[in-house]
């Protein structure tokens, strides 16, 4: 889990990350999850040369994590915090609350080469 620094004001909270101190590779992506509607889930894949800090800067969901050894589930739901997810551990996003805002920081361009959407697949190159 990543913490951000935050500047608290009687404004708002800002909060801000940078490549090199608070995100553990160079950011050349960014896409973001919103409107997922109720019992949506999303992710189930994982990816090859990928990383990833996953953020809830609005709301709450579920990720559910497995390296093809062991599975670990986490709520995130602060806007101040980020999951780091190196390369090759499977991801479902579940349980969103109607407000969430997923921000996905990348250290990638998008690639359909990129991502193990098979879970047979990716056990065995767990192996
Ligand atoms: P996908 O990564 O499978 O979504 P999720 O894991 O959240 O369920 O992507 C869904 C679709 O969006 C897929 O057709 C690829 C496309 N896409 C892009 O074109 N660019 C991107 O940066 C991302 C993340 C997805």
């Amino acid at each position: 889990m990543l913490e951000f620094p935050v500047v608290r004001d009687p404004r708002g909270d800002l909060c801000f990350a940078h490549s090199s101190a608070d995100v553990p590779f160079p950011i050349e992506r960014i896409y973001y999850l919103y409107n997922v509607p109720p019992g949506s889930e999303r992710g189930g894949h994982a990816h090859k040369n990928l990383e990833q800090v996953i953020v809830s800067v609005s709301g709450y969901f579920e990720i559910s994590l497995s390296d093809g050894a062991e599975e670990k589930s986490i709520v995130l739901g602060q806007p101040h915090v980020g999951l780091y997810i190196p390369k090759m551990i499977w991801r479902g996003l579940k349980s969103f609350s109607a407000d969430a805002v997923c921000l996905v920081l990348a250290s990638k361009p998008y690639s359909e080469d990129d991502y193990v959407r098979n879970l047979e697949d990716f056990s065995r190159m767990k192996t």
